[in-house]
């Protein structure tokens, strides 16, 4: 048997609970992973409080939790290329069947290695805020050498790794955070950090190539403001947005993310290389997860929220 946290309604962090449930077994071509560590994405409490539920449907009762980190417990039919004991990342395949538990069947090319240097923590902390930042700086709108990039939220899951990838790439990358999280913004690689609760961006900013836009809204809104003409404005989904491409003669493109295991493991190389490094807040064990969803709710927390399985 092996602990898990579920809900079966929909609610505040209260509806979540720890309960045992039988392992997974592996299926053919799967792999069963011993969970160390997963991460709490914001899209976890959004699911969990129903706010989600036009786009993903839940089949109670539900595991959150999209990525994590750990070792090889057992191997199905037909796997290739990994054995018992590898230590690895992972997204997990279906909502509703996640990570916040000891244990997980994955098809074996979800897996990607975990650096020996590394804490299952930190291997935890970065698959799918990683991967939603390759699609919107990779995939949608690639950051090309010398150009220059507006980050928002660089001090978030997903902004601490966009600034990462964007600075790699050769960008001179300008983030948006808290003054009090400016010089860490600074350590993961922009050169210049806006503070938003002391100025506006949009008012210190122009003829940027390219904003990643994490936060929509109104931060949505006046993004358009700093770029120059023909520039892209890339967003994922967060508060709602309005496009005003034309007005402002700028490209708009939504950062789809899908299942991808080639950015994942360009992830995982950038990573290994130490190019990339997975920012860890806080460890909770997994019984607090409804702490962490508390913490994560209040959008402001640095870097990523990891539950600890033992
Ligand atoms: N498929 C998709 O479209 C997709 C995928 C992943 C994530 N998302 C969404 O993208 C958003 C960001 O995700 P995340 O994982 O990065 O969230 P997160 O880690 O919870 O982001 C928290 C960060 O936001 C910063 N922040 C709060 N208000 C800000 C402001 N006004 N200006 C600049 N920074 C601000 C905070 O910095 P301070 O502490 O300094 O305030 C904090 O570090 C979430 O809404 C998430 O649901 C969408």
């Amino acid at each position: 048997m092996m602990r898990v946290i579920r809900f079966e309604r929909f609610g505040g962090p209260e509806v979540l609970t720890m309960t045992t449930v039988p392992d997974p077994v592996p299926g053919p071509g799967e792999v069963v992973v011993d969970i160390h560590a997963a991460s709490v994405n914001p899209v976890d409490w959004k699911i969990r409080s129903g706010r989600l539920e036009r786009y993903f449907k839940s089949t109670f009762p539900v595991i959150p939790g999209r990525d994590g980190a750990g070792v090889v417990a057992s191997l199905g039919s037909g796997v290739a290329g990994v054995k018992v004991g590898d230590a690895v990342s992972f997204v997990a395949a279906h909502m509703g069947q996640g990570t916040y538990a000891e244990k997980i069947a994955l098809t074996a090319d979800r897996l990607v290695a975990k650096p020996a240097g590394l804490s299952f923590a930190g291997a935890a902390a970065y698959p799918l805020a990683g991967l939603t930042a390759w699609m919107a700086v990779v995939s949608t709108a690639p950051v090309e050498r010398g150009m220059k990039v507006l980050i928002h939220a660089g001090a978030g899951g997903v902004g601490g790794i966009a600034v990462q990838i964007a600075r790699h790439r050769g960008a001179e990358v300008v983030a948006t955070a808290s003054a009090a999280n400016a010089d860490y913004v600074r350590s993961l690689g922009a050169s210049q950090v806006i503070a938003y609760d002391r100025e506006d961006f949009s008012a210190r900013l122009k003829d940027l190539d390219l904003v990643f836009d994490t936060m929509g809204g109104a931060i949505h809104a006046r993004s358009y403001r700093v770029l120059k003409k023909g520039g892209t404005l890339v967003w994922i989904t967060a508060e709602p947005v309005d496009d005003h491409g034309a007005k402002y003669g700028v490209a708009v493109k939504q950062a789809l993310v899908r299942d991808n295991p080639d950015a994942l493991r360009g992830l995982a190389a950038l990573v290994a290389q130490g190019e990339i490094r997975p920012q860890v807040g806080r460890v909770l064990p997994l019984a607090d997860a409804a702490e962490a969803h508390r913490l994560s709710e209040t959008g402001h927390v640095r870097g990523k929220i990891v539950l600890a399985m033992r």
